[in-house]
């Protein structure tokens, strides 16, 4: 399951989110940083399915740039941030077991891991793996323990809320990745420190290209 803590931080927030940067916790946007690095991956044509949308902060700027966007998120209270675009579905949908009978160029993950315990994201990491082309991507943000796994559950200061997130170590975190079969994952470290505030934790990206 994913924790009640987690499930109720999103779910109050998609209730009063006035802007759509709201989503990063008082993190700042780095969308613009996050579309020129998925460009050097992604094609023009390509179809892409972007799991865990939020407000769209990365895909109302993607979807000019790529053939066709399925977003899914759980929370209505987001996706009407979302741009209405012909090319960009939109499915309010739970992520834990969402699957489509498709394959995608790329499916993309970004910001989402963290809010699910291990096992969970295990079996959601292998969903999306399954709808995944041969010879196509699937690109993971995701914010991790540097040394040891870090979790946050309980009462943050900074958020003045409930909270619950999972900093899973990163070599732990890519060994999942590596277990599902991709040919490759390769790791990147692009952020700068405006966004990586503690000091025993990084936001790190993923390529993994399937076989
Ligand atoms: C930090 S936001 C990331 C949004 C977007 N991908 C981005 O990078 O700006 C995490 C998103 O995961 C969504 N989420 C968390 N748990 C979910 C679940 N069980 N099913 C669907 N979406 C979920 C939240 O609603 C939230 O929109």
């Amino acid at each position: 399951m994913e924790k009640a803590k987690s499930t109720k931080y999103w779910e109050s927030l998609s209730r009063k989110i006035q802007s759509p940067t709201e989503t990063k916790n008082k993190r700042p946007d780095t969308s613009d940083l996050e579309i020129s690095f998925l460009m050097n991956f992604l094609k023009a044509d390509d179809d892409v399915l972007d799991i865990g949308s939020g407000s769209g902060l990365i895909i109302n700027k993607l979807i000019d740039k790529v053939g066709n966007i399925t977003a899914v998120e759980k929370y209505e209270g987001f996706t009407r941030f979302i741009v209405e675009n012909e090319k960009m579905l939109v499915i309010n949908a739970e992520i834990i077991g969402f699957r489509m009978r498709k394959l995608f160029d790329a499916v993309l993950c970004f910001g989402v891991a963290q809010c699910f315990e291990r096992d969970v994201m295990a079996d959601i990491y292998k969903d999306m793996y399954s709808m995944i082309k041969p010879g196509g991507l699937l690109i993971v943000r995701t914010h991790c323990g540097l040394e040891v796994d870090k979790i946050v559950d309980g009462f943050s200061e900074e958020l003045q809320t409930e909270y619950y997130a999972e900093y899973r170590q990163v070599d732990k975190e890519e060994a999942m990745l590596r277990n599902l079969g991709f040919a490759d994952v390769e790791r990147y470290d692009i952020f700068p420190d405006t966004l990586n505030v503690w000091p025993d934790t990084r936001h790190f990206i993923f390529v993994c290209k399937k076989a």
